[in-house]
């Protein structure tokens, strides 16, 4: 406990530089319920980016903040890689038995067609590195964790939008190292020796649809190494001129949907980081999200997406209008490991966790834009 004798949780994430990971610090940071530790690689991300959290936390604190309230504002980042399991129990070590209460584990690898090229580093950081987190959250009596899946595990659903009683059937080693990590988190905490277990392991799995946006400062946003795969950090850098191309290769326009371009639910990263939250604190001790349940459960899967769908040339579209950017586009052969339609059924995140991705399109490319306008080279500007 600190000096005023209230406690603040420590949760760890991982990935907490990256992009989906910054936003989920800076939700735990303006709560001022958590003590943030992160633990990344900066494979595809940088140190800057906690620098400009702290510079968010701080800013947002009021004159008169307690003590507990500035401890908030602090990060304790180490870098280190998920596969290196002396790494990360050294990092645990520092807190002690029960000193990080929950895990937000976000680190991985996340490119779908290239993980059809190098299928065993896909599995590596993704699988090896998750089952390494989870032996030793079990050492430290860390027993809480939120785990970053994705609406790949649903490969082509049979049905849209996606419900999450949707079969797991991933097209790719990507999609198929995420259905993996939610079988053995779920196998984990259904185990039998956990019946007699004391401290209740709880366990959520988010499945992203597709995150956008940043936060509206202007301050942290998405900023992967080398060229982006997604679509529209890729028009973003297009548009700022990082990239000198101004025609976008559209993977195929043969699919069943619309307008024959592929079609996927994005939504704001801050409401995407919001649900990390309403998830953590359905892991608390004095939640009942899991006592409702037909058994009591440890382990729920919740999608996080809006509901409405956006082919590739209206995102185009969307992007040309605030940006102002002439784009052109050229259809070219269809990506390994694209499917035509991923909009999200998000119901059960609603009814459970109270769920709402409120910002729409526009605001997602504004924000968007107002990111990369103000970091023309992302964080390796300054
Ligand atoms: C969107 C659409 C492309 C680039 C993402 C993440 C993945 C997982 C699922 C997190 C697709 C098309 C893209 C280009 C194009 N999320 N496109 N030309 O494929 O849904 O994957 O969500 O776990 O990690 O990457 O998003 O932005 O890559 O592509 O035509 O130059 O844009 O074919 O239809 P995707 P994306």
């Amino acid at each position: 406990p600190s000096t005023e004798g209230h406690y603040l949780r420590r949760v760890l994430v991982t990935g907490g530089a990256g992009y989906i990971g910054s936003h989920v610090v800076f939700a735990l940071q303006r709560t001022q319920r958590y003590k943030v530790v992160s633990i990344d690689n900066y494979h595809n991300s940088y140190p800057k980016a906690l620098s400009r959290l702290e510079e968010i936390a701080r800013s947002g604190l009021r004159a008169d903040a307690t003590e507990t309230e500035k401890q908030s504002t602090v990060i304790d980042a180490y870098e280190c890689d998920l596969t290196n399991p002396a790494d990360v129990r050294a990092v645990f070590e520092k807190y002690g038995k029960g000193g990080i209460w929950g895990v937000v584990h976000i680190a991985a690898w996340k490119a779908v067609g290239e993980s059809s090229e190098i299928p065993l580093t896909y599995y590596h950081n993704n699988v090896t590195a998750t089952i390494y987190l989870l032996q030793i959250m079990s050492e430290f009596d860390c027993t809480r964790l939120v785990y970053s899946s994705s609406a790949t595990v649903y490969g082509t659903p049979p049905l849209v939008p996606i419900p999450e009683t949707t079969r797991l059937k991933a097209d790719s080693p990507y999609g198929q190292s995420k259905v993996v990590c939610e079988a053995v988190i779920q196998d984990l905490m259904h185990s039998s020796n956990m019946a007699a277990e004391p401290k209740r392991w709880r366990a959520i799995s988010l499945r992203y649809f597709n995150p956008a946006g940043a936060h509206p400062s202007g301050l942290i946003g998405e900023d992967p190494r080398g060229r982006p795969g997604n679509l529209l950090p890729l028009l973003a850098q297009m548009a700022i001129g990082r990239i000198k191309e101004s025609t976008l290769q559209v993977f195929g326009n043969d699919y069943p949907t619309p307008d024959g371009t592929c079609v996927r639910d994005y939504l704001h990263v801050l409401d995407l980081a919001a649900g990390h939250l309403l998830a953590l604190d359905a892991l608390a001790p004095d939640s009942t999200t899991f006592d409702n349940c037909p058994t009591p459960a440890r382990y729920k899967a919740y999608n996080l997406g809006r509901g409405q769908g956006f082919s590739v040339l209206q995102i185009l579209e969307a992007m040309r209008t605030t940006t102002g950017f002439d784009y052109k586009y050229n259809i070219i052969g269809r990506r390994r490991g694209d499917v035509p339609d991923l909009t999200a059924d998000p119901t059960l995140a609603e009814k459970e966790l109270g769920f709402r991705a409120k910002a729409d399109l526009t605001t997602m490319c504004r924000d968007l834009w107002n990111w990369q306008t103000r970091n023309p080279n992302g964080y390796s500007s300054d």
